[in-house]
């Protein structure tokens, strides 16, 4: 890779992102210049607002060699599409992902290009192979890893598939959360492979025992990344109108936010909103999954749910279970098998949730 005026600023990046830990992959951090992946990116004032920032703002280099997530493509409402991940949580990634020279690569989400980047530097372009949904993204970080000089094998298709024609890999990164690891994807894994990808608020690091096999843990810190593009379904809160109403003991204002991330497991891609008087204490909570599940609870205690699920009962569940206290990222992990996928708290034979492997 060439020299540039930006190389002491990425020296400096490269050893100050993360907590402090060794790693090898500090070299490529310090090595690929992130400025050329992210020439442009949006910024969020106060008021919500999205603000482009681009090479000749004032502070641009200052936040590309940030431990900053940059948010790089917003869809037509705002909602940002794709983004260059926080390098500390990046780096935390690659580190779980204990790839040396030589292992096969798959990335699930180019996005940008330059986690892609960072892979072929370290590992060699050719051994890496990296998928994302949207073609437009494909062309552009084609275009900025050949800038940067590395060709890794860039593909536009649905990365949760995987690409078969380049496996068996025998390293797996996800860099957009995904409901579980498609059986497809799995069938490319190589016996003794690593997977790491976010699953809910969380990265999970899996090991392949045997074919279609996986066991595994979370990692300890929390992760919120962009959800694999599908389809989903708003809330109903017409249907609730029918339902009469139960009651809870729990806090409502603030139970959502505490159990968010075993929520995040037991409810894969639910949402979640809350109502507040004129003096801004909350009055209630709403909660959905896309198969159209809803439940409200008022902080009078006062319960509604409709839909396939019972979404509400699913949260009084997570609180009887961890009423002790928020229980650790990594006290949670997943048995992978080719007839079902589930993510467990404490031990494989401890309380567990299914996940969807068909999504
Ligand atoms: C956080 S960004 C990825 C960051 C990227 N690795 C980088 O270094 O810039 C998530 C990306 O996942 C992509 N994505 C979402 N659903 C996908 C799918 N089903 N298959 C492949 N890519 C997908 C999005 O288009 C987005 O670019």
């Amino acid at each position: 890779m060439s020299h540039d005026p930006t190389a002491s600023l990425r020296e400096e990046f490269a050893a100050t992102i993360g907590d402090g830990v060794d790693s090898p992959w500090r070299a490529a951090f310090a090595a690929v210049p992130r400025h050329t992946f992210t020439p442009e990116f949006f910024d969020q004032d106060q008021r919500g607002q999205w603000r482009r920032v681009t090479r000749s703002d004032d502070g641009y280099l200052r936040t590309v060699y940030s431990d900053t997530a940059l948010m790089t493509q917003l869809d037509s409402n705002g909602v940002p599409t794709s983004s260059s991940s926080e390098p500390g949580l990046m780096l935390a990634m690659l580190d779980a992902l204990d790839a040396h020279p030589g292992d096969n690569v798959f990335e699930l989400g180019t996005g940008t290009g330059y986690n892609a980047a960072l892979l072929a530097h370290r590992l060699g372009a050719e051994n890496v192979t990296s998928v994302d949904v949207d073609p437009e993204l494909v062309a552009l970080a084609t275009r900025r890893l050949a800038e940067v000089g590395c060709q890794p094998f860039v593909h536009a298709g649905d990365g949760a598939l995987g690409y078969p024609q380049r496996a068996p890999y025998s390293r797996i990164i996800a860099t957009a959360a995904v409901r579980s690891l498609h059986p497809a994807l799995m069938e490319q894994a190589a016996v003794g492979a690593v997977i790491v990808a976010p699953i809910g608020y969380g990265v999970v690091r899996a090991t392949v025992t045997e074919p279609g096999h996986a066991e595994g843990r979370f990692l300890p810190r929390p992760a919120l990344f962009m959800p694999r593009r599908a389809p989903s379904r708003g809330p109903d809160f017409e249907a609730l109108r029918e339902q009469s109403p139960e009651t809870t003991a729990l806090p409502v204002a603030d139970t959502l936010g505490r159990w968010k991330f075993p929520l995040s497991l037991a409810l894969p891609g639910y949402n979640s909103c809350s109502w507040r008087s004129d003096d801004g204490t909350v009055t209630g909570v709403g909660l959905w999954t896309e198969d159209g599940s809803t439940a409200t609870a008022r902080t009078s205690g006062h319960v509604r749910q409709a839909g396939p699920r019972r979404l509400w009962d699913t949260v009084e569940e997570l609180a009887a279970l961890f009423s002790d206290g928020q229980p650790a990222r990594d006290d949670f992990g997943i048995t992978i098998t080719p007839e079902a996928q589930r993510v467990w708290y404490g031990t494989s034979e401890g309380p567990s949730w299914s996940l969807a492997t068909d999504q």
